[in-house]
């Protein structure tokens, strides 16, 4: 596969404002005249979207990490090759919502499977696929956390697996996607998300401008 879009994921605790990020800086480059797909893991395709209710919602409060990773990696080959791939070819720009970087650090640091294990199956399944661009939120686990819960309340959604495990889990998460960061500079740009909005939107499109100038 030759990608001719670009792929940018989105990652961060719950509530750091993935989403909202996610539809502004798509409504920027649809005004630069670039075509853009915006997607979501897990649940992207039709069979991830079954996925998605086994692992978000309290019908997946029973399954061990190691299971709960293999799924995540299974909803991430087909939203991959049916998904993914297909509109980089063609040419889209992908915006993703959560990527492999979510597993390492919530399946990974947050449950302790080995991360070296999670790498070797993104390399088997995955054909070692990254982002050209990993936008990290970050933000204090009890403040992402409020939000999320207020936005779950309000939309009477249960997919609330991951908002009901304690602050250990969420900082063990949080300090992986900071690492990840620190390590991968060129791949990677963090945002503290507890600005407001329109601040964090300008730091994202001031980094995904650079990106397409490169
Ligand atoms: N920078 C922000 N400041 C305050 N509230 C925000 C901010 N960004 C998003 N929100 C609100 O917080 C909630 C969670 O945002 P959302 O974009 O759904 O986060 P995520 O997709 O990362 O879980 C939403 O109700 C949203 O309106
Ligand atoms: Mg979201």
């Amino acid at each position: 596969m030759v990608p001719k879009g670009k792929f940018i994921a989105f990652c961060g605790g719950e509530g750091a404002g993935k989403s909202t990020q996610i539809e502004l800086l798509a409504a920027h480059l649809r005004r630069r005249g670039r075509d853009v797909l915006t997607t979501r893991e897990p649940g992207g395709t039709p069979e991830g979207q079954q996925l998605r209710r086994l692992l978000l919602t309290p019908d997946g409060d029973g399954w061990e990490p190691m299971a709960e990773t293999l799924l995540m990696v299974a909803d991430r080959v087909q939203h991959l090759r049916r998904v993914i791939a297909p509109a980089l070819e063609a040419g889209t720009d992908v915006l993703c919502d959560r990527y492999a970087l979510s597993t390492l650090s919530y399946q990974g640091a947050g449950k302790g499977v080995a991360a070296s294990f999670i790498r070797e199956l993104h390399r088997q399944a995955c054909d070692d696929f990254w982002p050209d661009l990993t936008i990290v939120l970050d933000i204090p686990p009890a403040v992402g956390l409020a939000r999320s819960k207020r936005r779950l309340s309000k939309e009477k959604s249960d997919e609330d697996r991951f908002e009901r495990l304690g602050l250990d889990f969420h900082d063990r998460v949080r300090t992986a996607f900071l690492d990840h960061v620190r390590k991968n500079p060129e791949t990677s740009f963090l945002v503290d998300a507890t600005q407001d909005i329109s601040a964090i939107h300008d730091a994202i499109r001031g980094r995904v401008d650079a990106l397409f100038e490169a």
